[in-house]
């Protein structure tokens, strides 16, 4: 039996009160849950202060990226292990927000690229070992856009970057590892994947991740899906035997929202 993992993605959202406020807000909603890891990512500048809020509780704090050199001539980056330092357990890569690849352009942004940062398989596979060797937990996000839905590629897209994300992983490393099936057209659109299908494309990234790493650790990584994730459908997703969290954007930036939901697991 997995244990479910519910994790809050606040992106670019929450200056210094705002996340006092919201950390303060999450903390007795959610203390005394044992049966859900819970994570929290704030952007780099509030990651000091809300790790210092958390202290000791059950709430793991985790980053929203990372660059895979420990250390360098990297202006503007920052390290794997300088989020170890700063209390990170987790951090999310790949997710479709920093991935070179995106659904609709958006006509008041030219050039497109402006909208993401490039980041592609061989990038995410690195930035996962360099979290894994400084002892984070990437979260690994992966999914396919609108389009390649429609043409009938999802199943071949998200195998693909399964495969490509864990290369040169072991089978030992399972437990150090969570993936998340975030669809990008169902991110922040308000247009969540059903239950139904997101659970059958979670059991294709599992047989990706049988393939890689073999069986039993396909049955330890755990799969979160994500994509507007709210309290009124988190049960039916969190339901699913494929599904075992949920990585929650807009919906973690309001603390009786995000504790419905890890609620709902
Ligand atoms: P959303 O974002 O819940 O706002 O759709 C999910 C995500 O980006 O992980």
């Amino acid at each position: 039996m997995r244990k479910p993992i519910i994790a809050g993605n606040w992106k670019m959202n929450g200056n210094l009160a705002e996340a006092e406020i919201l950390v303060k807000d999450c903390i007795p909603r959610l203390s005394g849950i044992d049966r859900t890891d819970m994570v929290i990512c704030p952007p780099y500048t509030a990651l000091a202060l809300v790790q210092s809020l958390l202290g000791s509780t059950i709430i793991s704090m985790g980053a929203q990226d990372m660059f895979w050199k420990d250390k360098g001539a990297y202006t503007g980056e920052i390290s794997a292990p300088m989020l170890k330092e700063l209390g990170c357990r987790y951090v999310i890569v790949g997710h479709s927000e920093r991935r070179a690849r995106f659904g609709v352009p958006e006509p008041d942004f030219t050039p497109e690229i402006l909208l993401h940062f490039g980041d592609n398989n061989a990038i995410v596979n690195k930035k996962a070992h360099a979290a894994v060797n400084a002892g984070l937990i990437p979260i690994i996000c992966v999914g396919e856009i609108l389009t390649e839905r429609h043409a009938g590629d999802t199943d071949r897209i998200v195998e693909d970057q399964t495969r490509k994300a864990l290369a040169g992983f072991s089978s030992s490393q399972a437990s150090q590892i969570v993936m998340a099936y975030e669809p990008v057209w169902a991110i922040g659109t308000g247009e969540v994947c059903a239950a139904d299908e997101a659970d059958r494309v979670c059991g294709v990234i599992r047989k990706a991740i049988a393939d890689c790493l073999g069986e039993e650790a396909s049955q330890i990584i755990r799969i979160q899906y994500g994509g507007s994730v709210k309290p009124d459908n988190a049960a039916d997703l969190l339901s699913r035997p494929n599904i075992d969290g949920a990585l929650v954007g807009g919906a973690s930036l309001k603390a009786a929202d995000f504790a419905a939901i890890i609620a709902a697991s």
